[in-house]
C-alpha cells in the first residue's frame, strides 16, 4: 500500500470489508475450493514461459480466504499475500509494523481457500536480516501453504537470496520503491544514477537467482529498459505498461483504501478507476492486464518521455 494509514480500522470497518466481498463471492459462481480441488496450479516456470510468449502475468493482493476465494475464481495468475495486509487488516500506520506471525496467519488463510494462482508470501521486515533467519522463515512460509517468497531489497540481498534459493524456496524480487526502509513514495528512476541502481539491483537480484522481480513506482521507460535487459518476468505497480506483468493493492482495486489517507487525499493515479462491484472489478483487472489495455499512460509516470505502449 502506498501511504501510512492515520489511524486502525475500527472492527466494525474490518467487518465491513471482509461482507463487501463475501457478497461478491455470493453472487459469482460457485467452485469447490481448498487445495484438495487445486486444477492445474500456476507455477514459476509458467511465468518464465509467459514472459517469452509475450503473456502478461496478472498479479493481485489476497490476505484472508474471502480475498483469496475472488481472485483466485477470477482466475488470476498469482496472488500475493502482501505485507500491505498489516494496514489493510490489522490497522498498523506501515509495514515497518508488521510481523512474521501476522504474515504467517494471512499466508495460511489464502492458501487454504486458493485452489489455482502461484501464492507467495511477503517477507515481512526483519525476517530476513541474516541468511541463516532468512533461510529458516523462508520454510515458515511454505509450511504455512506459499509457494514462493518475496523479499525487498536490490544489490544488498544477493546474498539473502541465494542462500533462501539454495534451501530451495523460489524467490521473488522487490525493487524501487521498497516501503519497509524508505518511506519518502516518490517515483524511482528519474536520473541516470537512479536508472544506473536499478538495473543494477535487477541484474543482481536475477544472477542471485529469483524467478521475478517487482518494480514498485518506477519511471515507465526505465521499467521497459529492467524488463529487457533480464530474463525473468518484472511485474510492475506504478511502474508503466511495459513490465511482464501487473500488481495491484486489492484494497485499492476495490476502493476499500480511505483515500483521505493519501497527502494528496486522492489514491495514486497508478490505482485507476475500477467498477464498484468486487467481482467485476477482479474481473475487469485482469481483463485489462492481458490486453494490455491497464495501466495505459494515464496511470504511469515518465519523466523525460510521454509514455506510449
Ligand atoms: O505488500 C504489498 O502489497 C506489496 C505490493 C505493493 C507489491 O508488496
Amino acid at each position: 500500500m502506498f501511504a501510512p494509514s492515520q489511524g486502525p480500522p475500527s472492527s466494525q470497518q474490518r467487518g465491513v470489508r471482509q461482507r463487501f466481498i463475501a457478497g461478491a463471492l455470493a453472487r459469482m459462481d460457485e467452485r469447490p475450493a481448498g487445495k484438495a480441488h487445486k486444477p492445474a496450479s500456476i507455477s514459476v516456470s509458467d511465468l518464465a514461459e509467459m514472459k517469452r510468449a509475450g503473456r502478461k502475468i496478472t498479479v493481485l493482493t489476497a490476505y484472508q480466504t474471502e480475498d483469496a476465494l475472488l481472485v483466485d475464481r477470477a482466475g488470476v495468475d498469482v496472488i500475493l499475500v502482501g505485507d500491505s495486509g498489516g494496514m489493510a487488516l490489522l490497522g498498523y500506520a506501515d509495514t515497518t509494523h508488521v510481523t512474521l506471525d501476522d504474515m504467517l496467519w494471512m499466508t495460511r488463510s489464502v492458501a487454504n481457500a486458493n485452489t489455482r494462482a502461484l501464492v507467495v508470501g511477503d517477507m515481512p521486515i526483519h525476517s530476513y536480516d541474516t541468511p541463516d533467519t532468512a533461510v529458516e522463515n523462508a520454510r515458515k512460509f511454505i509450511k504455512a501453504g506459499a509457494d514462493v517468497v518475496k523479499l525487498e531489497g536490490g544489490v544488498e540481498k544477493k546474498d539473502i537470496v541465494k542462500a533462501i534459493v539454495s534451501a530451495g524456496i523460489p524467490v521473488m524480487g522487490h525493487i524501487a520503491h521498497t516501503p519497509q526502509t524508505d518511506r519518502r513514495h516518490v517515483i524511482e528512476g528519474k536520473t541516470l544514477a537512479e536508472e544506473g541502481k536499478l538495473l543494477a539491483d535487477a541484474k543482481a537480484l536475477e544472477e542471485a537467482g529469483v524467478f521475478a522481480i517487482v518494480i514498485e513506482l518506477a519511471d515507465a521507460a526505465v521499467s521497459k529498459k529492467i524488463t529487457e535487459s533480464v530474463r525473468i518476468p518484472t511485474i510492475g505497480i506504478g511502474a508503466g505498461p511495459h513490465t511482464d506483468g501487473q500488481v495491484l493493492v486489492l484494497d485499492d482495486l476495490l476502493g476499500l483504501t480511505d483515500p483521505a489517507k493519501f497527502p494528496s487525499g486522492r489514491l495514486p493515479k497508478f490505482v485507476g478507476e475500477w467498477p464498484k462491484d468486487p467481482a467485476s472489478a477482479v474481473k475487469q483487472y485482469i481483463e485489462k492486464v492481458r490486453s494490455g489495455a491497464f495501466p495505459g499512460p494515464s496511470e504511469s509516470y515518465s519523466v523525460l518521455a510521454p509514455v506510449t505502449k
